[in-house]
């Protein structure tokens, strides 16, 4: 298992003036923000993001909410972590955040089963590709250096 994950605050997150407080949770987590973008996504790309549902009764609602409003995409690192996607998952929440646990992120903003917050990569290989759907690699950026300055 690996120490990364991948995640989407979602446009209802994003809408509601919530980025900095999710944001601070994943951070207060544990987790070191690699890659951080706020973008849109077309209905082609939430198609295409999301293709493994395509067929699934509750597809349409997904890509419309999804292209509904900006999102911001990130990656996420934790350092020593035995499964980051797994320990990232039980910060977020369950989908249907009437059943989301006290103290996770999806109990603390998410409206309904379409309006839930934030997305959370499954494994380690959806990780990796949801990744690299969003950054190239130079995007995705070891944050704990900084280079010395010359007079250090
Ligand atoms: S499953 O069966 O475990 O694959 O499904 P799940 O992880 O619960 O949901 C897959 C993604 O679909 C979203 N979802 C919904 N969107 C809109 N409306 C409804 N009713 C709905 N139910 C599930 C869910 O939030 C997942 O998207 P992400 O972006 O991964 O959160």
């Amino acid at each position: 298992m690996g120490q990364r994950t991948f995640t989407i605050i979602k446009p209802d997150s994003v809408g509601g003036n919530h980025i900095g407080e999710i944001l601070t949770m994943i951070e207060k987590a544990g987790f070191r923000i690699i890659a951080l973008k706020m973008t849109y996504l077309s209905r082609s790309d939430a198609e295409k993001f999301y293709y493994v549902h395509k067929g699934r009764p509750f597809f349409r609602n997904l890509y419309l909410f999804m292209t509904s409003g900006p999102i911001v995409a990130a990656v996420l690192e934790k350092e020593g972590a035995q499964d980051a996607v797994a320990e990232f998952r039980e910060l977020i929440g369950k989908t249907n955040p009437e059943l989301a646990a006290e103290g996770t992120i999806r109990k603390k903003f998410a409206a309904s089963k379409t309006r839930n917050a934030i997305h959370a990569s499954d494994s380690d290989e959806n990780a990796a590709w949801e990744a690299a759907f969003f950054f190239p690699d130079k995007e995705i950026i070891d944050t704990k250096y900084a280079l010395p300055l010359p007079e250090d």
